[in-house]
């Protein structure tokens, strides 16, 4: 006999579980299956971001970035450290420390809002009387029922094909995070949102690295003015970018690996590195579902269909997150789940893809919201720009890091703020209030009348929107 809930939510990341406490406050029976072990094969919800994407890369950057503040900053502010060393292990298993901290909290937040979880596979077994069977193979075996079922199985990391990932030599974002020893020569492939990220936390240890991307253009999705300004810090701290290359035969040998490639001018080129993460997107992950059982539609990408709703072609089966289309964003995935739960509740929730923000969180970081200054043009948008320099802001003189801008992007006929586009020091908290503006669908000119504290970096935002009407005060 199956236990029997209203709601199953099969995956326990930040879509998952965040849709499992949203329908139990709605007062839901909620049920959520998730799989993740830890190393001693305990539970471990939170998903890719808790274990493997977001909080564990954030950790190493803000280790790796002391590292770089201590060697090459103190001096400025006059403190002498010398002989100043990195012990990998101690930061890894302080990453560790954080990863666990947020699994434990995920569970006490599941127990709190009364959310049975199941340590396990879960996997559609067929219909069930009003619903669907789950099988949950863990431990023991189980099976649930469940009227609705919300799917939220994340993501995996695409590889190249013939080059599979052993997590020795040839890393994805898993074997990236937990690195014993920083290697001497790092080869990256993509330099999108995780070569970024992962070859910045390796760079400031000391590795040599070399990011070695498909596409003319870096960064092609963020504004390129911002992206021109990003590029300029990076080849500024060494971090080696190739575009337009065609990566070739990959030989992962003994002692490192070989990357065989041309480069933008058509030349062979051989890279050997010491390990080489490959981060070429990712693809979402039904693997174990067992849809064939219910007949759940998949696109050709593997992706589970889903309409704006996130409904799937099965009545009561939702999905949502990294397993469905939009950006593999945790944020994003925790909007569906939301909206999802207050959907089955009869309610209207809703997720505005339009205000999504995104942010790379190197350093200088990048942050964004809505659309870029090729965007506009391309879709026939009468805009006016605003920027304003880091350079002029007393607050970022003070912290000693001026680099990049914030730019705004205003409708040139009624102010509105179509898009804003910050490189520069947290800019990961700045977008915040372009994102609350957005969503408020304020003007430029309403920020610019809005009082921000002195000295902050918040008063960059203030002055690109007068700088939308050309009348900045600092610059
Ligand atoms: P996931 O987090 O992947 O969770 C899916 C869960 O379902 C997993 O626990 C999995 O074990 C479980 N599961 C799968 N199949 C089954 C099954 N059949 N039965 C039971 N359980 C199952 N995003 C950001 O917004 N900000 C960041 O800073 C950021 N950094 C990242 C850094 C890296 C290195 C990576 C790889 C990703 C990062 N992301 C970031 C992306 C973010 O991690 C994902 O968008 C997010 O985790 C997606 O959430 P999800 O709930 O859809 O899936
Ligand atoms: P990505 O899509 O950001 O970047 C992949 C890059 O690899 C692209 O620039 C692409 O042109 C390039 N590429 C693809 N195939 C290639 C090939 N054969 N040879 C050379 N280059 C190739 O994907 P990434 O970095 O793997 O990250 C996956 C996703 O995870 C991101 O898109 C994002 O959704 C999420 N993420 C989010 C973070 C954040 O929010 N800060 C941090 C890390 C990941």
């Amino acid at each position: 006999m199956s236990k029997q809930f209203d709601v199953v939510v099969i995956g326990g990341g930040p879509g998952g579980y965040i849709a499992a406490i949203r329908a139990a406050q709605l007062g839901f029976q909620v049920a959520c299956i998730d799989e993740w072990k830890n190393a001693a094969g305990g539970p471990a919800p939170g998903g890719t971001c808790t274990n493997v994407g977001c909080i564990p890369s954030k950790a190493l950057l803000q280790s790796s970035e002391h590292f770089e503040h201590a060697n090459h900053h103190f001096a400025d502010h006059g403190i002498t450290a010398k002989d100043v060393k990195m012990d990998v292990s101690k930061m890894i298993a302080r990453k560790d420390t954080v990863v666990k901290q947020n699994n434990d909290g995920i569970l006490y937040l599941l127990k709190k809002n009364k959310v049975t979880f199941f340590h396990g596979r879960g996997s559609f077994a067929g219909q069930a009387e009003g619903g669907y069977e789950i099988k949950v193979a863990g431990k023991t075996e189980e099976s649930v029922s469940g009227k609705h079922v919300i799917i939220a199985t994340g993501s995996n990391a695409r590889a190249l094909p013939g080059t599979p990932f052993d997590e020795v030599n040839v890393l994805s974002n898993d074997g990236a995070l937990r690195l014993g020893g920083v290697p001497k020569k790092l080869a990256l492939i993509g330099s999108g949102v995780i070569g970024l990220e992962m070859g910045s936390v390796w760079r400031r240890l000391g590795a040599e690295v070399t990011i070695l991307e498909g596409l003319p253009t870096f960064l092609g999705a963020v504004d390129e003015q911002i992206a021109k300004e990003a590029k300029k810090a990076f080849d500024k701290q060494g971090l080696k970018i190739e575009l337009g290359v065609k990566v070739g035969e990959i030989v992962n040998g003994k002692k490192g690996v070989t990357v065989n490639y041309t480069n933008a001018k058509g030349e062979a080129v051989v890279l050997d590195a010491d390990k080489l993460i490959i981060s070429i997107g990712r693809v979402p992950n039904t693997i174990g579902l067992n849809t064939e059982a219910v007949g759940l539609q998949l696109d050709e990408r593997g992706a589970i269909v889903v309409d704006g709703d996130c409904k799937t072609n099965l009545p009561g089966v939702w999905a949502v997150g990294d397993v469905v289309r939009g950006p593999m964003l945790a944020h994003k995935a925790e909007e569906e789940g939301v909206a999802v739960a207050e959907r089955i509740a009869g309610q209207h929730g809703h997720v505005n893809f339009n205000t999504i923000p995104w942010v790379i969180y190197t350093s200088p970081e990048i942050a964004w919201v809505g659309r870029t200054e090729q965007q506009l043009k391309a879709d026939g948008v009468a805009y006016k720009a605003g920027s304003f320099p880091f350079l002029a802001n007393g607050r970022a003189r003070a912290l000693g890091d001026t680099t990049g801008m914030v730019k705004m992007l205003a409708d040139a006929t009624t102010d509105e703020i179509l898009g804003v586009h910050i490189v520069g020091p947290q800019a990961s908290e700045l977008i915040a209030e372009a994102v609350v503006a957005m969503e408020f669908r304020a003007s430029a000119e309403d920020i610019a009348r809005i009082c921000h504290a002195h000295p902050s970096l918040s008063e960059a935002t203030k002055e690109a929107a007068l700088a939308v009407d050309k009348r900045t005060l600092n610059f």
